[in-house]
């Protein structure tokens, strides 16, 4: 029996996808990308210990996601500028073994089966890897983009990963590679390049590499991502007019004769919007989260309450989409204010103004609001499911935090 070590390179910066993270960092289904490879070759038989290869400053990231989960991980490691070094550097990591498994970490559905499959082979032939069927007719295009010949298909095949080697063989290739100055973007092209003999073993179409963004969005579909969570909710709120108070609506102040009365600043706009989110997200709604009780709210702004919501919003994991309103009275016109009061809103929510919807309604003298007696509002809110984060990725959100800053 042959002892079999994986390298796992994740190393890339991923450049063809460009985003906050490289590629393998990023969530499939919640998941980092490079859980999957890791989950796959701690399930492959044949292999006993494994050695992630990650960007510089990636490595206490790596560890964490790794934390508890993957037993045969054994080392996790700095990778080099290009993917060769990267390889050479895992391989060298692995230490004594018979033979070394390579494989991206940007295939996230390589099967379990296929590590043994190329490892098998590589032990009796020197070197193997996973191949997979083209289903389409090829051709070849000349510069002028004017289709130049049909290949025959049926000896073609697409290369992936895993790749497997005995190791002494791989570390001279790589040696001599780099001797010469040779780079392939893999390391069975060295070996043909060297004249040596390379096994093909049918593996799947699903280890499809990830590589640009519609590779990502075929992962994610793969590996179950759906639609994201929707909720609905609306809030309705109507205060009395009184003399003496100012006049706050969507958190800015209005000039009128009159004023909302309340514990707070009577804000019925900002209070039917705080209910329609709370309802959305099956949260306690406004006099529960903030009562008449609390001095803390006495003459508050609601703008102060709309950014509590947010942030609790946040922790229990939804986005607000958007927001539509109605304001219901005959005086005073709120025409002039409406853009002062979606911005207001839209910052306390933490969501851009075109979100927040909201408009004046005359109630043509009916009722309290036409008798100039008070004022009531109505809205709706829709919220979307965010992700689930894997835990203790505070530093990720930072990260994006800090991104999100760079780009305002
Ligand atoms: N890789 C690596 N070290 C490098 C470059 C690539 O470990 N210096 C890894 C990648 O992380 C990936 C695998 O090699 O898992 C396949 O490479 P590729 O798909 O080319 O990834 P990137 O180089 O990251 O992407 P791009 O070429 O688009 O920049
Ligand atoms: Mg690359």
């Amino acid at each position: 029996m042959s002892i079999v070590k994986a390298v796992i390179v994740a190393a890339g910066s991923g450049k063809r996808l460009p985003g906050l993270r490289p590629k393998q960092f990023l969530p499939l289904a919640g998941e980092p990308m490079l859980a999957y490879s890791l989950s796959s070759v701690q399930q492959a038989a044949s292999v006993s210990s494994v050695v992630l290869v990650v960007p510089e400053g990636e490595i206490e990231e790596a560890r964490r996601i790794a934390a508890g989960r993957f037993a045969k991980l054994a080392q996790v490691v700095c990778g080099g500028a290009v993917r060769q070094e990267s390889v050479r550097i895992g391989a060298l990591a692995a230490g004594e073994c018979d033979v070394v498994v390579v494989h991206d970490a940007a295939r996230p559905f390589a099967p379990a089966w296929l590590f043994d499959a190329v490892a098998a082979e590589a032990a009796a032939g020197g070197a193997a890897i996973a191949v997979a069927p083209i289903s389409d007719t090829v051709k070849q295009v000349d510069d002028a983009g004017a289709v130049a010949a049909t290949l025959d298909r049926s000896r073609l095949v697409l290369a992936q990963t895993p790749q497997a080697f005995r190791r002494e063989l791989l570390l001279e290739v790589l040696d001599r590679a780099k001797g010469e100055g040779i780079l392939a973007t893999d390391e069975a092209a060295l070996f043909e390049r060297f004249g040596r003999p390379v096994r093909a073993v049918p593996g799947s179409r699903l280890n499809f590499k990830v590589t640009d963004p519609e590779d990502l969005a075929l992962a994610r579909a793969l590996a179950g991502e759906g639609p994201a969570e929707m909720r609905i909710g609306n809030g309705e709120d109507i205060h009395p007019l009184r003399p003496g108070r100012p006049l706050v609506l969507g958190g800015v102040a209005i000039p009128f004769e009159k004023g909302l009365s309340g514990h707070s600043d009577g804000d019925v706009l900002a209070h039917a919007v705080i209910d329609a989110l709370c309802g959305a997200a099956s949260l306690p709604n406004i006099g529960e989260l903030f009562p008449d009780s609390d001095p803390r709210w006495k003459g508050a702004s609601s703008l102060d309450m709309i950014r509590q919501v947010a942030s609790r919003l946040r922790e229990a994991g939804w986005q607000a989409v958007n927001v539509d309103s109605v304001v219901l009275c005959d005086a005073p016109r709120l025409g002039g204010h409406q853009a002062a009061m979606r911005q207001a809103m839209a910052e306390a929510l933490g969501v851009d103004p075109g979100r927040i919807g909201i408009k004046g309604k005359s109630a043509e003298g009916l009722g309290a609001e036409g008798r100039g007696e008070g004022i009531s509002a109505r809205a709706v809110a829709l919220l979307r499911r965010v992700p689930a984060r894997a835990e203790g990725s505070k530093a990720e959100e930072a990260r994006e935090e800090q991104a999100t800053r760079g780009r305002r």
